[in-house]
């Protein structure tokens, strides 16, 4: 498949990756009060993705970059999948555009950030069928919240359908509408600097717009994750020059050079275990105090 062709393909959302270090684990301290005692992430795939094969790949289901079928069905036995993230999954999978949802190792990794931060309050830009709203509430404690921006009626349907059934949904502020306006309607509200945690992934286009917004709405020390910043590795092919891929582009210089924030931009292109367990987690989240901390997968 050529690049142009490549780039003419209405693209799925990727996979994304996780940190840096081949081979590395990184200790995490997590809070005890939901769920297990230790939470495991382990996040693989070859070093290998040209971006062709990295779009066939993902036509395919296969969420992680450069990732081919043994090692992916790996990672897939060997993520926890609450079984109603696997009924959300499958009945995804039947409809058109189920590769934009997240992978289940992605859900589990925005689902221990989550636990990280100890967030109580969310953001998610591009719900789609709900997979990784769905993973991020399971996650919040009861007295947490997520808004839940997306703009496709019948996609909210199916997500609203799995909430109530996992029920979480009273955890869930779903706005119907444009993202950003439901993001500047938020601010209107007064809502600015009262989020922990957002995670974007819609509308590569207006990744700009949306940290703008976000970075007010989101408290100093929160967290903001982006998904696709590296869009099937396209925005290193110099022969690619589609709109989306330039946004992406022009999105990850400007925030490279941004000081208000502290980021990691990370790739499938490693191996790496997170590892996390529910001590000490005063001494963890030091680090998240600073600043604006962005994880752009
Ligand atoms: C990649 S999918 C999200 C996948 C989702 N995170 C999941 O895990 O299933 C992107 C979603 O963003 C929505 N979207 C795109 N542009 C939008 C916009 N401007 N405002 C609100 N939603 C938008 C699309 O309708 C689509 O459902």
């Amino acid at each position: 498949m050529s690049p142009r062709l490549a780039a003419a393909l209405p693209l799925p959302p990727p996979p994304a990756a996780r940190t840096v270090l081949p081979g590395a684990s990184v200790a995490f301290s997590l809070s005890s009060r939901r769920g297990a005692r230790a939470c495991l992430v382990r996040l693989m795939c070859s070093r290998h993705s040209a971006t062709a094969a990295a779009v066939e790949e993902a036509r395919r289901g296969r969420k992680q970059l450069g990732m081919m079928p043994p090692l992916y069905d790996y990672l897939m036995a060997n993520v926890r999948e609450p079984p109603v993230l696997q009924e959300l999954r499958e009945e995804t999978a039947a409809m058109r555009g189920s590769q934009m949802q997240v992978s289940p190792a992605q859900a589990q990794l925005l689902a221990m950030l989550v636990q990280i931060q100890g967030a109580q309050r969310c953001i998610e830009v591009g719900v789609f069928t709900g997979y990784s709203s769905l993973a991020v509430a399971l996650a919040l404690p009861e007295s947490g919240r997520l808004v839940a921006c997306e703009r496709d009626e019948r996609c909210l349907e199916i997500a609203k359908k799995y909430d109530q059934r996992a029920g979480v949904a009273h955890k869930i502020d779903v706005k119907h509408a444009l993202a950003a306006d439901s993001l500047r309607s938020l601010l209107d509200c007064g809502e600015a600097s009262s989020y922990d945690f957002a995670f974007v992934d819609a509308d590569k286009r207006m990744y700009e717009e949306y940290i703008e917004l976000l970075l007010k709405l989101v408290r100093l020390g929160g967290l903001i994750v982006m998904d696709n910043v590296l869009w099937y590795g396209r925005v290193a092919d110099p022969l690619i020059d589609d709109q989306k891929t330039i946004s992406i582009r022009n999105f990850n210089k400007k925030v490279l050079e941004d000081m208000r924030v502290d980021i990691s931009m990370v790739s499938f292109s490693f191996q790496l275990c997170l590892w996390g367990w529910d001590d000490n987690l005063p001494e963890a989240s030091r680090s998240l105090n600073q600043q604006f901390i962005m994880l752009m997968l």
